[in-house]
């Protein structure tokens, strides 16, 4: 099978994106992977420091690794914003495809300090064990919480959007393989819509930095918005909070429509139907699929 990165280069080639989505269950793992396989498109499974506590970091690679085996499917697992060396290197060492040191709150040279660490021991383990892992790392901030928000959040304006000067500084001093910037994007859902995204600085960024680059906070973007980012140069695109909503939604009707069912693999399918069918759009839409 091919490498990640292999795929990433692809998709790059090609002018289509890669869909990373969040689980914190089995339900949306099945939802995604039925989305994924229905258009055979190759997929990335992300969990983040709290999601990662709530699965289990070796179930998880588990419940990858026995997907991608047992179809030979590219489905490929990423730690997502992991705060610290010591749980982006436990997730490597368990067995995660790629992770995400998420060190923004940082001053910019702490940040690059701390994602080379990443980095170098990235580099090691993956000659050790033969494999190719990816190290990817966020300049300019675009808030943490996957969910519905009331108003935009602090700190989060044009001013802390990634500069072109920054990018490049950073990508040739750490060595990272994806970099995710702050153009335009927010984790989660604003009530009042989320903004619009920057294109044009995402076609700077790539030029100047040469990398793919990742777009987070896809959740809320309009369309139009996510296919001109694509264009420009993101090769993956974050959605999490879209999919907790789907999750939501249908658990919630399936307990008011069926009060006296207790079996769970009842009252969850719907669940991952919903999640599915959200995936199912936004791959869609990523991969220029009509
Ligand atoms: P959203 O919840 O806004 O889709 O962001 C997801 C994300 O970027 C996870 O890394």
């Amino acid at each position: 099978m091919k490498t990640l990165r292999q795929y990433i280069k692809e998709a790059d080639e090609k002018g289509v994106a890669i869909g990373h989505f969040n689980i914190s269950n089995l339900e949306a793992l099945h939802g995604i992977y039925n989305a994924a396989r229905k258009l055979n498109l190759p997929i990335i499974i992300g969990v983040s420091e709290g999601e990662e506590e709530f699965v289990g970091r070796e179930e998880v690679v588990a419940l990858v690794r026995a997907i991608r085996n047992r179809d030979n499917y590219p489905i490929f697992l990423n730690a997502d914003h992991h705060y610290f060396f010591e749980s982006v290197k436990a997730a490597l060492d368990a067995g995660y495809d790629a992770a995400i040191i998420d060190a923004v709150m940082l001053p910019l040279e702490e940040n690059i300090a701390l994602t080379k660490k990443c980095v170098d021991y990235a580099r090691e383990l993956s000659k050790k064990e033969n494999r190719d892992i990816l190290i990817e790392a966020e300049i300019g901030f675009i808030g943490t919480s996957s969910k519905i928000l009331d108003k935009m959040p602090e700190g989060v304006s044009e001013a802390t959007m990634t500069s072109t000067e920054d990018a490049k500084h950073f990508v040739e001093a750490t060595g990272i393989d994806l970099l995710a910037p702050s153009v335009g994007n927010v984790h989660g859902m604003v009530k009042g819509g989320n903004p619009r995204l920057h294109p044009e600085r995402v076609k700077a960024i790539r030029e100047a930095v040469g990398i793919p680059l990742v777009l987070h906070g896809g959740s809320g973007s309009m369309n139009e918005d996510f296919v001109a980012c694509i264009k420009a140069g993101i090769d993956i695109v974050h959605i999490n909070t879209e999919i907790r909503v789907a999750y939501r939604d249908a658990v919630k009707k399936a307990l008011i429509e069926n009060p006296d069912e207790v079996a769970p693999y009842k009252i969850l399918k719907p669940a991952i139907l919903a999640i599915e069918t959200v995936v199912e759009a936004r791959l869609k839409l990523f991969n220029n699929i009509k």
